[in-house]
C-alpha cells in the first residue's frame, strides 16, 4: 500500500474511532453540563462522520482499499465531563496532526479537488482543538 494510502487509512480509523468516542460521551454526560455537552459531542459524531465518508471516498478513488476497523487507542469511558473534554481534546490534536501530515503529502500529488477538502478537514479539526481548549480552561 502506498504511503498516502496508508496516511488515508490512518486518517479514516482516527474518524471510526471519533465517532464511536463523541457518541459514547453524548449518551454519558450527566447534569447541568449535559445540556450543552450532548448536542457538542452528537455534532462532532455527525461531523467525524462527513470526514470519514470523504477520506473513505479519497481512498476508493485512489485505488486502496479502506479499513473497517477503528483506531485501537482505547476509549476511556467516564462520566466526568472534564475527562470527556479532555480525551476529545486528545482525539483532535492527534487528527489534527495525521490531516496536516496527509496535506503535506497532496502537496506533491495531482489531486486538486482531495487537497482542497483535506484542507478544509484540517481546518475543522484545528478548530475542534480550540473549542475543546476552551472549554477546558
Ligand atoms: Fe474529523
Amino acid at each position: 500500500m502506498s504511503e498516502l494510502l496508508k496516511k488515508m487509512n490512518k486518517a479514516l480509523g482516527l474518524e471510526l474511532r471519533a465517532i464511536n468516542m463523541y457518541a459514547h460521551y453524548a449518551a454519558y454526560v450527566k447534569g447541568l453540563h449535559r445540556l450543552q455537552l450532548e448536542p457538542l459531542f452528537q455534532s462532532e459524531a455527525t461531523e467525524s462522520m462527513l470526514h470519514a465518508a470523504t477520506i473513505r471516498n479519497a481512498i476508493v478513488k485512489h485505488g486502496g482499499k479502506c479499513v473497517t476497523e477503528r483506531d485501537s487507542n482505547p476509549i476511556n469511558h467516564t462520566e466526568n465531563y472534564r475527562d470527556m473534554l479532555q480525551g476529545a481534546l486528545d482525539t483532535e490534536i492527534k487528527a489534527a496532526a495525521t490531516y496536516g501530515e496527509l496535506l503535506q503529502m497532496l502537496e506533491d500529488i495531482d489531486d486538486r479537488e482531495l487537497y482542497d477538502s483535506v484542507e478544509q478537514i484540517y481546518l475543522t479539526e484545528l478548530r475542534s482543538v480550540e473549542e475543546m481548549r476552551l472549554l477546558l480552561n
